[in-house]
């Protein structure tokens, strides 16, 4: 059978008729709000790179989870921005730096009732804003770093984390902090690696949000944008050494990378929609070029129809209300 019996409009000609054989359905419960908590502000800042995204005080990050959970996403994944940083990143362990500190306040304010994430990395608590520690010679040490995040991961395992996102690509990451969690007594702390992550100037802003020292860039580390198999070995490992969740990251520009992992393995895959992914759209929209609900929409189920069950994305409040508007 062939035109002019099939014609494929036909499963388009009603708004009921398309919601009927969408293929893709976007749901509150699989987005994840990253949020920024800085130490020592009375207030909230705005964060100029991202509009409508603030570095928040202590009090206005358990407002904005409450505020989160009430919308009923799945999570947040939390960074902190400590007042000092040091070339070990004794901010992310110390169980009273801030990140700790903060999750202790949002798993006060909503128990159980979202997931509560964090990122397990050095770099917003390193002079120097790398991932890991650096020697002298300033190369990137990575198992005497793995020490320090096996040490990072049970500060925030007690501080009552649900989910850690070991984030800083150093090899064996995954295995070093499982293995610690589990010592530690820590047996049902959740492991979301970020498996895929890239060496992306999409994260321009997000570095500008964590006031990051960074001078120079992650290549030794973060992947080269320009490979895919090397992305399915680095999935493959984390899965080995006991991930529970897998990441891609950006995630608009490696739509492949998603699907091909969603292919690839059976725990549940995410994609982190970048700060750089966020922001384009954010100028343009205020620019009146494009229309920022829509665009927001259809990168969210873009990357939803590649095979990212899970998304972070700044977006996760405001894409759960228009989701709940159109139930
Ligand atoms: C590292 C980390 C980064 C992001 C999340 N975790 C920055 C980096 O690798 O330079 C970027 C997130 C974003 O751009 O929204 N702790």
């Amino acid at each position: 059978m062939s035109f002019p019996n099939v014609r494929p409009r036909r499963l388009r000609t009603t708004a009921a008729m398309r919601r009927m054989v969408s293929e893709t359905r976007l749901h509150p419960a699989e987005l994840i709000l990253p949020l920024f908590v800085k130490e020592g502000i009375a207030e909230p800042r705005a964060v100029e790179s991202m509009p409508g995204v603030l570095q928040h005080s202590r009090e206005s990050l358990r407002k904005a989870v409450a505020e989160a959970a009430q919308a009923g996403i799945g999570g947040v994944m939390l960074f902190g921005i400590p007042a000092e940083k040091d070339a070990v990143g004794s901010g992310g362990i110390d169980p009273n730096g801030i990140l700790n500190v903060a999750i202790r306040d949002v798993v006060a304010e909503v128990g159980d009732s979202v997931v509560v994430m964090s990122d397990l990395c050095l770099d917003e608590f390193t002079s120097h804003g790398h991932c890991g520690l650096v020697r002298p010679d300033g190369s990137v040490d990575n198992d005497a770093t793995l020490a320090a995040y096996a040490r990072m991961a049970v500060a925030q395992a007690a501080a009552g984390v649900h989910v850690v996102g070991p984030s800083g690509m150093m090899d064996g990451q995954v295995a070093v902090v499982r293995r610690a969690l589990d010592e530690a007594g820590y047996r049902d702390t959740t492991i979301l690696a970020y498996a895929a992550k890239y060496a992306s100037a999409f994260y321009g802003p997000f570095r500008d949000a964590v006031e990051s020292s960074l001078d120079g860039d992650r290549r030794t580390y973060q992947q080269d944008p320009a490979n895919l198999r090397e992305s399915l070995r680095e999935v493959a490992l984390d899965v080995a050494e006991g991930a529970d969740i897998v990441m891609v990251k950006p995630a608009l520009a490696y739509l492949d990378v998603i699907s091909a992992v969603r292919g690839m393995v059976d725990v549940p895959v995410a994609a982190y929609q970048v700060s750089g992914e966020y922001a384009m759209v954010e100028a343009a929209a205020a620019n009146g070029w494009i229309d920022r609900d829509r665009v927001m929409m259809e990168t969210l189920h873009s990357i939803r129809r590649a095979g990212a069950q899970l998304i972070l994305t700044y977006w996760a409040v405001d894409a759960a209300r228009q989701l709940r508007a159109d139930f």
